[in-house]
C-alpha cells in the first residue's frame, strides 16, 4: 500500500489534451497539487499537457511507475492492464465505469485476474481517483484544491466523495488521504484502514459505505484500527430491512441497518447519522486532544441552554463534573449572586466577556476539570470582537490539553463571530446539540481507544462434532431444518439446559415418566399426523398430579383422534412444566454481510412489537455479550424492577457466547435461535423452552 499513497511514478492512461475529458482533469490535478513524483500521461496521439510530455505507450516510459491511472473505455482496460502488467506497475486506479455496477461481473473478474497475474492490486473500478497528502497527489477528478491535513477519507459513493472534495475546502478540513474504492473488486476498506492505521497524518478515518463485501475482515480490521484512532462511518440505507426470508425472528429482525449498527459500536466506530454530523465530527477529532477524564463543565450565561445542553450531555455520554463544593469554590468570584454554579454553570445575563474568560480559565487550569462547554445567547453587554478575541485567546491557552466547544446564538454579529472563528479551526457551532454531539462523538472514540480487550479468553466448551453429527444426518434426506428431538441433542451439545422429557407409549408410562420428571408437567401428543398439537387438543399444561395425568392423556388421545381419526398416535412426550420467569430469545445467523452473527432480545411484545434486540458480531468475548444484553432497551427488566430481584444475566450470557462460538465454527447453521430463553433470578440460571434450527449441509460457508 505504501507505493500507492507515495508512488514514484504515476502513469494515466487515457490522459488528453481535451480540458472536457477526465484524462485531462486527472493530469491537471496532479499538476496543480504539485506531486513530488514524476507524472506519465499516456495517449497514442502524444504532445504535451501543462508542460509534461505524453508518452504514445507505457512502454516509452523508462522511469518507475508505481501507479497507473486508467481512464479509457472499460473495453480499453484489459489491454491497459496488459500494458501495465508488462511495464511493471504496483497498482492500477481504474476510473473506468463499466464493471459490476451495471451487471459486468465477468469483466470485473477478468480485469482482477489480469492484474493479479501480474502481481498488481486493484482500486476501483467505477472511481473518480486518490489523494494522498503523503505525496501531494492529486489524482482525482474532483474540483482540486484540497487541504492536507489529518483527516482520511474513503469513500464507495463517487459523486458524494467528488462533492465532500469541494466541502472540505470550504470547512477548511484537511486531508490526508482521500481514496474512492468504487466497486471494491480487489481493494476494500479493509486494506486501506491497515495501512492508515499505521500513516503517521492520519488521525482520523472518515468511511462513507454503501453495502458492506466482506464484513468479517472489516470487522477485525475496525476493531484494531479503533483501539488506535478514531474512525467515523456513514452508511446509507438506514431504511432498508433485510432482504432474507423471515425464516426466523432472529432474521426477520435482522434488518440490514440494524446489524449494521449494531456491529460498528462493538467495533468502537462512530456512525454519523448524516454528511454534516461527520463533518463536525472528524473536525473536532482531528484537532482535539485526548480528554484525561470524563468530567466536564458547562459554563453559561442562560438557564435555558444550559438545560438543553444537559439533555444533549445525556443523550451524547458527557459526564458533568458533579462536585458541588469545588463548584462553589471555584466560581465564587465570577458569580453573580443570583447565578448558579452548579453545572451547569450560570453566569446569568449579566456576564460579561470577561467573566466568561475568567470562568473558562477556571475550568481548564483545574485538573479535575476535564473538557469545558462554554455557551452564549447574545445581550448587549457584549463587544462581540472584543468577546471573540477574549475566546480566541482561552481556545488557544489550552487547545492542546483539554477539549473545549462553544454554541453562540443571536444576531447576524453572532453569526460572522461563528463563521470567524470556524475558519481558525476553533470548535464553534450555532447549536448546542452540535456542540454537545461533537464532544459526546471524542468521548465516545476515546473509551474506546482506552478499553482494555483482556486476555483472550477460553472459549465456551460445546460439541462441534456432535452438532455437524447430528446435522449430516438429519440432512442426509435433503432436510434443512432440525426436529424437536435433533435439535434437543444440538441443546445439549451446547451445553444448554432444556426442560426433561420422555415420551410415553401409554399411559403407565406417562404417569412413571411424570412421576421421573417431577410435577408439575407439560404432556404433548406424539404424532407425525398431528402438525398443529394444540388445535388437536394434543396439549395439556400444568399437571399437577397423577390424576391429573391420568385424565388428560385420555383426553389427548379422544380429543386428537376426534380431530383425526385415522392419526397413528405414537404416545406422549411427558415434559417438565417450566417455571415462569423473564422471558427472551437468544438467536445467531450467517448475515450476508458480516457472516456469524448472534442477537439478544426480550420476548414476547418487546421483540414482536418493540423489535428491542441487539446485533453482535460472532464469536464474543463475554464481556461483548454481557454489553450486548445490556445495550437493549428493556435492559432494566433483567435488572429487577418493582422489588423483583436481578436476573441471571450471567447466565444468559453465557447461552449468547456459546451460540455465538457455534455459528462461527459451524457454517452449516445458517439459524439457530432458542426462543424463549428464560432467565430466572441471580444464581439460578436459564432455560431453554425451545431451540429452532436451519441448515444447509452443502452450503459450506453460508457467508
Ligand atoms: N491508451 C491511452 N490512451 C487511450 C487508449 C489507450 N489504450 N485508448 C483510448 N485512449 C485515449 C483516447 O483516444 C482519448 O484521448 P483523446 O481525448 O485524445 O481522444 C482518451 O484516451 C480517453 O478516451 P475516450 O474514448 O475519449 O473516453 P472518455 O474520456 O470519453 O471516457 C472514461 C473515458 C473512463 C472517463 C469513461 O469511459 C468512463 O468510464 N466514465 C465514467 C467515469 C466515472 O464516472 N467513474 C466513477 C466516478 S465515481
Amino acid at each position: 500500500m505504501e507505493r500507492l499513497f507515495n508512488p514514484r511514478g504515476v502513469a494515466v492512461i487515457g490522459a488528453s489534451t481535451n480540458p472536457g475529458k477526465i484524462g485531462y482533469r486527472i493530469v491537471e490535478n496532479m499538476v496543480k497539487s504539485g506531486y513530488t513524483g514524476r507524472i506519465y500521461p499516456i495517449n497514442p496521439k502524444g504532445g504535451e499537457i501543462l508542460g509534461w510530455p505524453v508518452y504514445g505507450g507505457l512502454a516509452d516510459v523508462a522511469g518507475d511507475v508505481d501507479v497507473a491511472v486508467l481512464s479509457v473505455p472499460a473495453d480499453h482496460v484489459m489491454k491497459a492492464v496488459s500494458d501495465c502488467g508488462q511495464k511493471g506497475v504496483g497498482h492500477l486506479v481504474v476510473v473506468s465505469s463499466g464493471f459490476s455496477e451495471i451487471g459486468n461481473l465477468a469483466g470485473e473478474r477478468d480485469l482482477v485476474a489480469a492484474a493479479q497475474a501480474h502481481g498488481m492490486r486493484v482500486l476501483g473500478p467505477n472511481i473518480f481517483g486518490i489523494y494522498s497528502a503523503a505525496s501531494r497527489l492529486d489524482a482525482t477528478f474532483g474540483p482540486g484544491g484540497i487541504l492536507p491535513g489529518h483527516v482520511a477519507i474513503v469513500t464507495q459513493s463517487g459523486a458524494l466523495g467528488i462533492a465532500m472534495i469541494g466541502k472540505t475546502a470550504a470547512e477548511s478540513l484537511g486531508l490526508s488521504a482521500l481514496i474512492s474504492v468504487g466497486n471494491k473488486s480487489d481493494i476494500d476498506e479493509a486494506d486501506l484502514l491497515a495501512y492508515l492505521a499505521d500513516d503517521p497524518s492520519t488521525r482520523v478515518v472518515l468511511l462513507y459505505i454503501e453495502g458492506v463485501k466482506n464484513g468479517e475482515r472489516l470487522v477485525r480490521t475496525l476493531r484494531q484500527v479503533t483501539q488506535r484512532k478514531h474512525v467515523v462511518v456513514i452508511k446509507s440505507g438506514r431504511s432498508a430491512r433485510g432482504a432474507m426470508a423471515a425464516a426466523s425472528h432472529t432474521g426477520s429482525l435482522a434488518g440490514a441497518d440494524d446489524v449494521f449498527d449494531d456491529v460498528m459500536r462493538q467495533c468502537g466506530v462512530l456512525r454519523a447519522e448524516s454528511v454534516q454530523e461527520a463533518f463536525n465530527w472528524v473536525r473536532f477529532l482531528a484537532s482535539a486532544p485526548l480528554p484525561v477524564g470524563e468530567d466536564a463543565v458547562i459554563v453559561t450565561n442562560g438557564g435555558g441552554i444550559g438545560v438543553l445542553a444537559t439533555d444533549a450531555c445525556e443523550k451524547f455520554g458527557v459526564r458533568l463534573y458533579d462536585n458541588q463544593p469545588v463548584l462553589a469554590s471555584a466560581f465564587a468570584e465570577v458569580m453573580p449572586e443570583f447565578g448558579s454554579s452548579k453545572n451547569p454553570v450560570d453566569l446569568t445575563g449579566q456576564a460579561t466577556g470577561q467573566d466568561y474568560a475568567r470562568s473558562l480559565d477556571a475550568v481548564l487550569a483545574r485538573p479535575d476539570m476535564h473538557a469545558a462547554v462554554a455557551l452564549y445567547c447574545e445581550t448587549a453587554l457584549f463587544d462581540t470582537r472584543q468577546f471573540a478575541d477574549l475566546l480566541r485567546s482561552v481556545y488557544r491557552r489550552y487547545q492542546t490539553t483539554k477539549p473545549i466547544v462553544l454554541a453562540l446564538f443571536g444576531g447576524e454579529r453572532i453569526e460572522a463571530m461563528i463563521r470567524e472563528l470556524r475558519s481558525e479551526g476553533i470548535p464553534v457551532f450555532g447549536d448546542v446539540y452540535e456542540a454537545i454531539s461533537v464532544l459526546g462523538a471524542l468521548y465516545r472514540s476515546w473509551r474506546r481507544l482506552n478499553e482494555d480487550e483482556g486476555e483472550p479468553e477460553e472459549p465456551p466448551a460445546i460439541d462441534v462434532e456432535a452438532v455437524q453429527g447430528v446435522l449430516r444426518r438429519a440432512g442426509a434426506g435433503g432436510r434443512k431444518f432440525l426436529l424437536a428431538h435433533e435439535a434437543a441433542e444440538v441443546a445439549a451439545a451446547l451445553g444448554l439446559r432444556m426442560p426433561r422429557s420422555i415420551v410415553a407409549r401409554d399411559l403407565d408410562q406417562a404417569v412413571r415418566a411424570a412421576e421421573t420428571i417431577g410435577y408439575p408437567v407439560v404432556m404433548k401428543v406424539v404424532s407425525k399426523d398431528i402438525v398443529h398439537k394444540s388445535d388437536a387438543g394434543g396439549v395439556a399444561l400444568d399437571l399437577a398430579n397423577r390424576s391429573e395425568v391420568v385424565d388428560a392423556y385420555q383426553a389427548i388421545l379422544r380429543s386428537c383422534l376426534a380431530h383425526k381419526p385415522d392419526a397413528v398416535i405414537e404416545g406422549v412426550e411427558v415434559v417438565e412444566m417450566v417455571r415462569a420467569g423473564v422471558e427472551t430469545i437468544v438467536g445467531a445467523r450467517q448475515d450476508p454481510s458480516f457472516g456469524p452473527v448472534a442477537m439478544f432480545g426480550l420476548g414476547g411484545i418487546y421483540v414482536e412489537v418493540m423489535k428491542d434486540v441487539s446485533f453482535r458480531a460472532a464469536p464474543l468475548t463475554g464481556r461483548v455479550a454481557r454489553e450486548m444484553i445490556g445495550s437493549i432497551r428493556s435492559y432494566p427488566l433483567l435488572l429487577g424492577v418493582r422489588g423483583e430481584r436481578r436476573k441471571d444475566i450471567g447466565a444468559a450470557a453465557d447461552v449468547v457466547l456459546r451460540l455465538g462460538r457455534l455459528i462461527a465454527e459451524c457454517r452449516e447453521i445458517t439459524d439457530i435461535e432458542v426462543n424463549p430463553l428464560v432467565v430466572y433470578d441471580y444464581g439460578e440460571g436459564v432455560k431453554a423452552v425451545d431451540v429452532r434450527i436451519l441448515f444447509e449441509v452443502q452450503g459450506g460457508d453460508a457467508a
